[in-house]
């Protein structure tokens, strides 16, 4: 029998709180239309909320800029509302977790103002503050978004540092003051019963003190420049290497495991709280007990080609990667990124397309995280209109092509915005009503609606139809709750040749139940041979009639089709032999505690398709008349596809950099009488001009008194932590 924590057994559920719902029609989302949607959350089969920043901020990096840790943004609502919301939460086991910026705060916040009034200010060692080098910064590092790391403040004369914006100062985590302040800060809110923290950009908290001058041959600018043009791997590689000088002083530095392991010691002390960091590196996990309890599967969010070779390699390398004692954690989306359908739509499948992606977060092993509006298929809104634009990424990158690439200004706006966050942050969409229903009719939302609302792509309209990509989640999040196995069965890949299908087996072993998850991942037919002695019943299908057994010798599956089958009730257990010859390398098990760490095995290079196979993107190609309209991730190593059905390299961006251009093809006109200002998404049979971009950039019993209820101690009827979990067969 296995016991789970909650948080490996949760769905989580990402809330961009300015964009979900407006209660009280100012056209900003805030914390009551989040209460207000709780039961739809519930409803979902959602267990716990991601909430981005809801602090006071002055919105230049929309709410990652800081002013007051431990308050709430007034167009949000008060620290009573989110008393509230986290009540009310907490009351449907919906767990609730923040979002936690170590790195930076907001040149507004009070700390900043303070620390650069005065040279002798007791505040004045929370920031990096440095003199200035022969007339100007005191090195030559760069800002992640863009120009010096370094801002010069006339006041006092030095300069001081920022990874991100220039409105975002880094704090001097080496000051024993600051970490207090903002343990003080962690300790507010978990003493107020908020269940754990997204970790913002945890590999940019320390850099290196001396300050060393990067040696790169070349200029920030001029290794854009380069990137761009790059046009072969050998080049890209190198300039990979280059962009990895340039940083290195800037990120991942040894010091930030330390500040881990402490703020891990903390939350112990809280009961079961969750850390997740924004990072997709395994070191995180530390020991697997001792710093993050999730860290992010960013390799697979990044495939810029999604096929059962793709998976199948990403689960064996990170699975394999996994400290004893860690859990794993899949995203297909993020308020950094393109939408899952932006990117993984060809115009032609997306209906199928958005349900192998919720499957694949759904079945795999590990904690699955959704991004709001992913469940109805909410796409990109890629904006027209500079002057609409809110994410100053956007605006930056409108400038570089402008300036640096000469890029006429109508592509430009479109490569902006593309660049931009503000495509995937529109508001949720809820009905057929006027502004989707976000926010009041005659109000003008923070940013556009995509107006796909009005063709079905909605909550009201989706929750009427059975057939609906929501009721797929909705159903599918049901049969994972109850599925022991899905929960927590190990990983055992089947049918690794096949290049249409992924066939794997969630196992467990404790309870002997089992699950057979088979998606064929290409428009055309596909037949797997699984040799598998034994019958299954099919426990879910987009095709097959749930209940009916079959032999498990081969499988016939229908394009794009997605089956779950457990064993049948006639033969069980025999599943449990299955993949088991040299299953050490191929499957990922939930190690046990105090199991010795295995050296992971050389990671495989993934079967090269055949020509035509199909992956969840079409080839790059520009769509006839529309050069220009064409993802041109080419330009960014994290969208270079590699060979056909490879993973991109797994090479340590900073959190989200470089953004990727790319999202939903434009199309040439606007469509008549429509909104000015976006570019809609394509109609079936546009081409697919998307690909993924980067992503940004055993607890002690018990939390001490004071707590407000968190579930933890309140379990719900059948899911109490712990809860030893029964066979489903
Ligand atoms: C990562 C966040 O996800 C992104 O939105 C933000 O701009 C940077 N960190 C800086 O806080
Ligand atoms: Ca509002």
């Amino acid at each position: 029998m296995t016991s789970l924590r909650w948080w490996q057994k949760a769905v989580f559920y990402q809330i961009y709180p300015r964009s979900f719902a407006d209660a009280n029609g100012d056209g900003i989302g805030d914390l009551e239309g989040i209460r207000r949607h709780l039961d739809y959350l519930q409803d979902l089969g959602v267990e716990a909320i991601w909430l981005c920043p809801h602090y006071p901020s002055p919105l230049v990096d929309w709410g990652y800029d800081v002013a007051d840790y431990m308050n709430v943004a007034p167009e949000y609502g008060t620290l009573e509302d989110f008393r509230r919301l986290l009540e009310d939460a907490h009351r449907r086991n919906i767990r609730v977790i923040l979002d936690l910026v170590l790195n930076h705060t907001s040149d507004q916040h009070p700390w900043f103002q303070e620390s650069r009034s005065r040279r002798d200010h007791p505040k004045r060692d929370w920031y990096i503050w440095r003199d200035g080098k022969d007339g100007g910064p005191p090195n030559n590092w760069y800002s992640i978004f863009g120009g010096s790391a370094w801002e010069y403040d006339p006041r006092t004369g030095q300069y001081y540092y920022h990874f991100f914006f220039k409105e975002q100062p880094d704090l001097n985590w080496r000051n024993p003051a600051v970490k207090q302040a903002m343990f003080d800060v962690v300790r507010f809110w978990l003493d107020m019963g908020v269940d754990g923290f997204r970790l913002d950009a945890v590999g940019t908290i320390f850099e290196d003190p001396a300050l060393p001058d990067q040696t790169a041959p070349m200029s920030y600018p001029e290794w854009l420049k380069a990137w761009n043009a790059a046009t072969d791997e050998a080049e890209r590689e190198r300039l990979w290497r280059i962009r990895q000088e340039m940083f290195r002083y800037q990120e991942d530095l040894p010091e930030v495991h330390d500040l881990m392991r402490e703020l891990r010691a903390l939350v112990n002390a809280y009961g079961d709280v969750v850390l997740v960091g924004e990072t997709e590196d395994l070191a995180y996990y530390g020991n697997g007990e001792d710093e993050l309890h999730l860290v992010f599967n960013f390799p697979l969010m990044k495939a810029p080609r999604l096929t059962p070779a793709v998976v199948r390699a990403n689960q064996r390398e990170r699975l394999a990667g996994l400290p004893p004692g860690a859990w794993p954690c899949n995203t297909m989306g993020n308020h950094d990124v393109s939408r899952v359908l932006s990117r993984y739509g060809d115009g032609r499948h997306d209906r199928e397309i958005a349900r192998i992606a919720a499957a694949l977060m759904l079945t795999l092993w590990g904690t699955p995280f959704l991004y709001y509006g992913e469940e109805i298929g909410m796409r990109d809104l890629i904006l027209t209109d500079l002057s609409l634009f809110k994410d100053p990424l956007g605006r930056w990158w409108y400038t570089v092509e402008r300036e640096l690439f000469g890029t006429p200004h109508e592509e430009a706006v479109i490569r902006g915005a593309r660049f931009g966050r503000d495509k995937c942050r529109t508001p949720m969409q809820w009905s057929r009503a006027s502004n989707a229903g976000f926010c009041p009719p005659g109000v003008a939302p923070w940013l556009p609606v995509h107006p796909n609302y009005q063709e079905g792509v909605n909550v009201a309209d989706q929750l009427e139809e059975p057939d609906s990509l929501l009721a797929f989640y909705r159903r599918l999040i049901r049969l994972r709750q109850r599925t022991p196995a899905l929960l927590a069965g190990e990983y055992v890949p089947l049918a690794e040749d096949s290049e249409e299908a992924l066939v794997f087996l969630r196992r467990l072993r404790e309870d002997g139940s089992a699950c057979l998850v088979a998606m064929n991942m290409s428009e055309g037919p596909a037949h797997v041979r699984l040799d598998l002695p034994t019958w299954g019943r099919c426990l879910f299908s987009t095709h097959r009639k749930e209940g009916a057994e079959e032999a498990l010798r081969e499988l016939r599956l229908a394009p794009f089709e997605i089956t779950l089958m457990e064993p049948s009730p006639n033969d069980p257990g025999s599943l449990l032999s299955a993949g088991s010859r040299g299953s050490g390398d191929r499957a990922g098990s939930p190690p046990r505690r105090g199991s010795r760490r295995t050296s992971p095995p050389p990671p495989a290079r993934p079967a090269r398709p055949s020509r035509g196979s199909q992956g969840l993107t079409e080839p790059l190609r520009d769509p006839p008349g529309r050069g220009w309209t064409t993802c041109r991730c080419s330009r960014w190593r994290r969208c270079d596809p590699g060979p056909p059905g490879s993973l991109p390299a797994s090479d340590g961006w900073p959190a989200g950099w470089p953004p990727t251009i790319h999202g939903d093809p434009v199309p040439p006109r606007r469509p008549a009488g429509g909104t000015a200002g976006w570019a809609p998404s394509p109609r079936p049979g546009a081409l697919p001009a998307s690909r993924p971009d980067p992503p940004w950039g055993p607890s002690s019993p018990g939390p001490p008194s004071g707590s407000s209820a968190r579930p933890a101690s309140r379990p719900p009827p059948g899911a109490e932590e712990g809860l030893p979990l029964r066979t489903s067969g």
